[in-house]
């Protein structure tokens, strides 16, 4: 039995790997993975995202990617909060060691001033994203295990790359600032994490048609990403070459291996 411990001294969660914890085809870790492959693929080949991971990112779409984030994680997390102890969902209730309200809320400060507030606004295609989440969050809350799964599952898995990248590129400092969305202060390992969090999954106590459903708005909420990173595109294609390049060099190649 393998001992996984997840989190930073003030909430250590211990998680035993037992026989029973070993997956089947009908767990939903694994129909999650499998039915959201191929819409995985296409979010990793948007334009917008594969120009990212080159490491030809203009701060301005970067800024403007972390509001798109800040509003997406304010609707989630609020709708979280208010489900936290609902049956289909409070196992996967981990604010410490995921929510990312506060640390994007630090990067928009780091990046837009103390009157970030005043500054940013949702975005029409965020807008239609954060509408979702809330109605979901209101009237059929299991499926915001799809929504959690997409955006946790993956700032912890190719988020880190993206990190990586975009200090290199926007030249943000060592210390983390401007990049705490992609700091998990409560997860040592994302592997031991991802372990933990997909077999809190699997012991959700939930019938075939339902675990269907959450497939299905996992793939949703894919597509809202797409969208709102191909508004970023769009935008991006308006800005001014002297404000697309500011200081960076934008042809570098990423190194290491980003396949899934
Ligand atoms: C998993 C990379 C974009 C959501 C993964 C994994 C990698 C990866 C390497 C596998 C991790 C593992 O097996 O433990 C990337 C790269 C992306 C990208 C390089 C492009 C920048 C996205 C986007 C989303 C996303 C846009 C959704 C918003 C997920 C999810 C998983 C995942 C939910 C977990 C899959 C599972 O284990 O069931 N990603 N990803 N990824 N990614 Fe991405």
């Amino acid at each position: 039995m393998a001992t996984v411990k997840v989190g930073n001294g003030a909430g250590v969660t211990t998680y035993d790997e037992k026989e029973e914890d070993k997956v089947r085809p009908e767990d939903l870790s694994e129909l999650l993975g499998a039915g959201t492959k191929e819409i995985h693929d296409k979010a990793e080949n948007n334009q917008f995202v594969k120009d990212f991971l080159r490491g030809r990112l203009r701060k301005e779409l970067f800024k403007l990617g972390a509001v798109a984030l800040y509003f997406t994680y304010t609707a989630m997390e609020e709708e979280i909060e208010k489900n936290k102890d609902h049956p289909h969902f409070a196992a996967l209730y981990f604010p410490t060691e995921l929510h990312r309200h506060d640390a994007l809320a630090r990067d928009l400060e780091y990046f837009y001033g103390p009157d970030w507030q005043s500054v940013v606004s949702c975005s029409p295609a965020t807008q239609h994203y954060v509408d979702r989440i809330h109605e979901v969050g209101q009237s059929d809350p299991v499926l915001l295990v799809a929504h959690s799964y997409t955006r946790y599952m993956g700032d912890l898995s190719g988020g880190q790359v993206l990190k990586k990248v975009a200090q290199r590129a926007l030249k943000l400092p060592a210390t983390g600032e401007g990049l705490e969305f992609y700091t998990f202060e409560g997860i040592h390992s994302a592997k031991a994490f991802k372990q933990l969090y997909r077999s809190r999954m699997n012991e959700l106590d939930l019938d075939a048609a339902t675990k269907e459903k959450i497939v299905q708005e996992a793939v949703h909420a894919f597509l809202f990403n797409i969208e709102v990173f191909e508004e970023l595109e769009e935008i991006g294609k308006t800005l001014k070459d002297e404000v697309m390049d500011a200081g960076m060099p934008v042809h570098g190649e990423m190194d290491g291996d980003i396949n899934k």
